[in-house]
């Protein structure tokens, strides 16, 4: 709990008591405000939020671009106001944009591969993320796998989770011709061509692989010279959905190589145990390195600690940590 001391927060017609230690978050959905958020942490943006009155602290704009910042936006889920404020939800054409489904494909039992082309030119980075928002408003983060200077389209990797409403929804009922409404680019896990020689070790289990696929095709586009290794962990073979994709393209690449991982089979292709596990055997001494790290979040930070001490210097490791909406009985650690 905070020394700060109980605040107003006004959304419409409803005023409410945030207490101290509180978010504006947590007091919006005490009050019963029908407000779409997902990881309540900062990390996914679907919370995001304009401020009508007052201020807010500038950490809870961190990540929001420029130009929504200087509008106001803010991410509720980890303010905690100083003073009284005004919210209001987003002005849709200020937020999101148009992107039609022009494609679904189910490369696995558990993936789905989703392209979507969109109304105006989106200009990211591969690797960064975006939201995807339902028509009932139901909204979550999904990292790019397509690359802007080689593929038209967005292309996102879905993992249904038992239970998930918009993963199930992707993987069951999504179909092309279908609109949704797109937010972004977001986050900072993407290549950087300033050292064309760096390696680079890319780690990512399920659907992690996703903005890993996209970072490794645009070094490979931008000329990187430097040995990029990329390593994929799944339970079982079934798991590895882009196997055959990526043996090509190490074939193709000198300096690629693919290293499929399974903790729970053995085959003579793949290596047995935990991509990270794997990885860090392989590159015990991690100095120089760049490092990415996407997908099961306690996975991400974990690793992220394991190559900091193996010497690789902290600005270099980037993470894309896939936080969930915590619906569980029990909270994850
Ligand atoms: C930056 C970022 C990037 C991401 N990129 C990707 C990506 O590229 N690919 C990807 O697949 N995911 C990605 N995610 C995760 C994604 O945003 C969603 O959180 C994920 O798809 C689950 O959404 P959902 O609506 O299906 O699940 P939710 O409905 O939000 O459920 C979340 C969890 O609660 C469980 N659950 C649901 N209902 C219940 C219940 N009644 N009782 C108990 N448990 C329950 C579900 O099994 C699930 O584990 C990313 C997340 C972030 C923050
Ligand atoms: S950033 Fe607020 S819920 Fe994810």
């Amino acid at each position: 709990m905070s020394d700060t001391p109980t605040v107003k927060i006004t959304h419409g017609d409803t005023v409410i008591d945030c207490a101290p230690g509180e978010t504006v978050l947590q007091a919006m959905l005490r009050a019963g405000i029908d407000t779409p958020y997902s990881c309540r942490n900062g990390m996914c943006l679907t919370c995001i939020t304009r401020l009508v009155e007052g201020e807010v602290p500038s950490d809870s704009q961190i990540g929001i671009k420029d130009t929504l910042q200087a509008q106001g936006y803010f991410l509720p889920c980890v303010c905690e106001p100083t003073q009284d404020i005004g919210v209001a939800p987003p002005e849709p054409a200020e937020i999101f944009g148009r992107a039609v489904v022009t494609e679904v494909a189910h490369p696995s039992k558990n993936v789905c591969r989703v392209r979507l082309m969109p109304a105006t030119p989106l200009y990211y980075r591969a690797g960064q993320f975006i939201n995807i928002r339902r028509s009932d408003g139901l909204t979550r983060a999904y990292s790019l796998a397509s690359v802007p200077s080689l593929d038209r389209y967005l292309e996102l990797h879905v993992k249904r989770l038992p239970r998930g409403q918009m993963s199930n929804w992707f993987y069951e009922d999504l179909q092309p011709g279908e609109a949704v409404d797109i937010q972004g680019p977001n986050g900072s896990c993407f290549y950087i061509p300033d050292k064309k020689d760096q390696p680079l070790l890319l780690i990512g289990n399920g659907s992690g692989l996703s903005p890993l696929i996209g970072i490794a095709r645009d070094a490979l586009n931008d000329g990187h010279t430097g040995p990029i290794h990329l390593y994929h962990g799944t339970r079982h073979q079934g798991g590895l959905y882009l196997d055959n994709l990526l043996r090509e393209l190490a074939e193709e690449h000198d300096n690629l190589s693919y290293m499929p991982c399974l903790s729970r089979e053995d085959t003579p292709e793949t290596r047995r145990g935990r991509a990270e596990d794997v990885a860090l055997q392989d590159h015990a001494e991690l100095a120089g390195y760049r490092v990415y790290l996407c997908g099961y979040p306690p996975m991400v930070r974990d690793m992220q600690r394991r190559a900091f001490m193996a010497g690789a210097a902290l600005p270099d490791i980037y993470i894309d940590p896939f936080e969930l909406r915590d619906l569980r009985k029990k909270p994850r650690d």
